[in-house]
């Protein structure tokens, strides 16, 4: 929610909204992991995907896939983008299938 002081209501039509993008995703991020952690069938990871880094973090936590939402709002081409970008970083970090990074994610310390 947002609220206009000087008229006493919602800067909002409704009078509550929903929240997107970047704000939400370390809130996202931890529920496709607990998620992944709970069902056997695959899991597509969004919130607030923006960037490679991101996908690259929802496929660490288990996600077979990623959804771009409002990325897409400032650049229509995000999905795009974000294919080629996700290839540079497989190819930056020695990665060839997507199976090396998926699910990998460590609690371990250190
Ligand atoms: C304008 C807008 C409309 C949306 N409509 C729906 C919808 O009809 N059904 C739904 O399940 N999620 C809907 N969502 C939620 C998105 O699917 C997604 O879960 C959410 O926006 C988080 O991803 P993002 O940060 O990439 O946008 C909508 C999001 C936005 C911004």
């Amino acid at each position: 929610m947002a609220v206009d002081q000087r008229t006493r209501r919602s800067r909002l039509g409704n009078p509550t909204g929903g929240l997107s993008g970047p704000a939400i995703k370390p809130i996202t991020l931890r529920l496709v992991w607990e998620a992944c952690k709970a069902v056997k069938i695959p899991v597509l990871g969004l919130g607030g995907v923006e960037t490679a880094t991101d996908v690259l973090d929802y496929l660490l936590m288990g996600a077979n896939a990623v959804q771009v939402g409002t990325a897409s709002f400032t650049d229509p081409q995000a999905s795009e983008r974000l294919e080629r970008d996700v290839r540079e970083a497989f190819f930056d970090s020695n990665l060839f299938v997507i199976n090396e990074l998926i699910g990998k994610f460590s609690t371990e310390i250190g």
